[in-house]
C-alpha cells in the first residue's frame, strides 16, 4: 500500500479508444494520479459480435470493465470511476456526502443518458441494416440528446471551475457528439456549454483522451 489506502497493483481497463464511456475511466485514471497504474487494453465492442476474451471479464460483454487486484473486475463507468476514485486520497470527483454529491451524481446521470442515446443512434446508424431502421425511434433518441444537452446549458454556469465526475461525463458527452455526429452542430443553440468544453478541452486528461 502507498499514501493513504492507495494500492500500487497495476490494473488493466479494458476500453475502446471510440467509446465515450471509456473515456470518462481514462479521464478519471488520468485525473486522480492513477494513470500509470492503469494498463489500457483496447478491445473491439460491436453489439452484434461476441467477444470471448471480454465476456470473461464482463458478462454484459461491454467496456469499460476494470479487472482489480482485490476485487475481481468491475464494471460499469460509474462504479469503476468512483472506485478510482476511492484509491485517491485528495480532491475527491466524487463528494463524500450532502447536496454537492446529490448534484454530482445526476449530472453523471443526465450525460450518462444522453451517452446511452447517442450510442445507440450511432449503432442504429453505422451498424442495422437499412430496411431495419425505425424513425420514430431515432428521433426519440434525438429528443433525449437534445433535452439533455439544453439541461448541461442551464446547468454549466453553476459549475465555478469545478471538474468532477458530472463535468468530466458532460466533458465525454460533447467529445462523442463531436467524433460521431459531428454535422449536429450543438455549438450554436448552447454557447455556454460550447464556451465551458472550449476550456476544458485543454485539460491534458481531456486532450490526451480525445476519441480516434
Ligand atoms: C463507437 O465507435 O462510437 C463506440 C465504440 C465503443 C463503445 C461505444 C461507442
Amino acid at each position: 500500500m502507498g499514501q493513504q489506502g492507495r494500492s500500487e497493483a497495476r490494473m488493466r481497463l479494458w476500453h475502446n479508444a471510440a467509446s465515450p464511456f471509456a473515456r470518462k475511466v481514462r479521464i478519471v485514471a488520468r485525473e486522480t494520479g492513477l494513470g500509470a497504474l492503469v494498463d489500457e487494453v483496447q478491445t473491439l465492442v460491436n453489439p452484434a459480435k461476441p467477444n470471448a476474451d471480454l465476456a470473461k471479464e464482463n458478462p454484459l460483454v461491454k467496456i469499460p470493465a476494470l479487472a482489480t487486484p482485490d476485487l475481481g473486475t468491475l464494471y460499469d463507468s460509474a462504479v469503476i470511476c468512483e472506485y478510482l476514485d476511492s484509491l485517491n486520497g485528495e480532491a475527491p470527483l466524487f463528494p463524500k456526502a450532502g447536496p454537492e454529491r446529490w448534484r454530482a451524481l445526476r449530472l453523471q446521470s443526465l450525460g450518462d443518458g444522453i451517452l446511452d442515446a447517442a450510442v445507440l443512434l450511432r449503432y442504429e446508424g453505422a451498424l442495422r441494416p437499412e430496411a431495419l431502421r425505425w424513425a420514430d425511434w431515432v428521433s426519440g433518441q434525438w429528443s433525449k440528446v437534445r433535452g439533455g444537452l439544453n439541461e448541461l446549458e442551464r446547468d454549466c454556469p453553476t459549475w465555478d471551475g469545478r471538474f468532477g465526475i458530472g463535468q468530466i461525463t458532460a466533458a465525454c458527452v460533447l467529445g462523442y457528439l463531436d467524433f460521431r455526429f459531428p454535422g449536429e452542430n450543438w455549438r450554436q443553440p448552447h454557447p455556454a456549454l460550447a464556451a465551458w468544453f472550449a476550456k476544458i478541452s485543454i485539460r491534458p486528461s481531456v486532450k490526451e483522451t480525445v476519441p480516434a
